[in-house]
Formats: structure tokens, sequence, C-alpha cells
């Protein structure tokens, strides 16, 4: 084979390799938030305590009055123990709401307390708060969250 065409093969054979690493990546199942994996949930404690109960309360009870907009027009951050409505939102979009921040699904110029965390959190630090957030959930709110993890993913 002359010199030229071997190093175009060779470099087909580079990104054919690469392309496919990628898409093993992207298609590999999702990483979740086990409330049952005691490290994980001792994690997310850690995380939640560092990053989160600033805002959504030491004991995820959210900020006062979190139904209505402030005069500023922003919401006060909602609980997320069974009281809020997080647990209506299944594992990837609380991922997702976390990792890019509430604006990334709000309409064009929404204003938002809610940082994105995804330059801060790593995905396991995200899904570990997850993991936490969940092991304060009743078992009846666990379970009916869960559902919603599992349509989700099989509807995709
Ligand atoms: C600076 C305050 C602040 C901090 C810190 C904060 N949040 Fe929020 N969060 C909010 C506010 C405010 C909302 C309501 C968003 C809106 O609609 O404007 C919210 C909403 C959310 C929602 C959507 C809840 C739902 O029921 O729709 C999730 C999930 C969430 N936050 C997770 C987190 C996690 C996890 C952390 C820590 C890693 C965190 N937040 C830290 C202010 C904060």
């Amino acid at each position: 084979m002359q010199q030229g065409l071997k190093m175009i093969v060779a470099g087909v054979a580079v990104a054919a390799a690469a392309y496919v690493a990628y898409a093993f990546v992207i298609a590999r199942p999702p990483a979740g938030a086990d409330p049952d994996d005691a490290a994980q949930v001792a994690l997310g404690r850690q995380v939640y305590a560092r990053e989160c109960a600033s805002c959504h309360g030491v004991n995820l009870e959210g900020q006062p009055d979190w139904r209505n907009r402030r005069p500023d027009g922003k919401l006060p951050a909602p609980p997320h123990d069974a009281e809020g409505h997080t647990w209506h939102h299944s594992d990837d979009q609380l991922f997702a709401l976390t990792k890019q921040g509430i604006a990334a699904f709000a309409p064009p110029g929404y204003r938002s307390d809610m940082p994105a965390y995804g330059g801060k959190l790593s995905d396991a630090e995200i899904w570990a708060v997850l993991a936490y957030i969940k092991s304060r959930w009743p078992r009846d709110i666990r379970e009916r969250q869960d559902t919603a993890t599992r349509r989700a993913r099989e509807a995709r």
C-alpha cells in the first residue's frame, strides 16, 4: 500500500475507534441515585449540607412561603422533602435540573436563584445528593418516584 493511503486508513481506524468509545459513553445506561446505598447517601448528605441546605433547608424544608413568587419575581427554594414537588420528577430530570440549573429548562429570560452545578459538582456527587434526598422520603413516595424514573427511561 502507498504511504499516503496507509495514513488515511490509519486515520479512519482511529476516528472509528474514537466514535465507538464516544457512543459507548453516551449510550451507557444512566447512573443512578440509590437511597439504599449507604455510601452514596453518606456522600450525598455532605454535599447537601455544603451546597443545598442554605436554600433548600437543613431539613429539606425549603424556604418560607415557597409557593409564591417574591416581589423580585423569583421563586423561593421549594422543599425537597415529601411536602415539595421534587419527587414528581424522574431521577434523570432531577439530575439535569441540578446539573444545568432551572434556566436551561425555563422560557428565555426566566430568572431563578437555583444555580447550575455542572461546573461545581461531579456527576457522582450530583447522583449522591439525589440519593440522599430520596433517602429522606417515605416508602410510598419513593415507590411513586421510582415508577416515574422507570417509565421515563423506558420511553427513551
Ligand atoms: C441559592 C439558592 C439555591 C441553592 C444553593 C440550591 N437551590 Fe435548588 N432551587 C432553588 C430555587 C429558588 C428553586 C426554584 C426554581 C425556580 O423555579 O425558580 C430550586 C429548585 C430546585 C430543583 C427543582 C425542584 C422541583 O421540585 O422542581 C431541584 C431538583 C433543585 N433545586 C436541586 C438543588 C440541589 C440538589 C442543590 C444543591 C446541590 C440546590 N438545589 C441548591 C434555589 C437553590
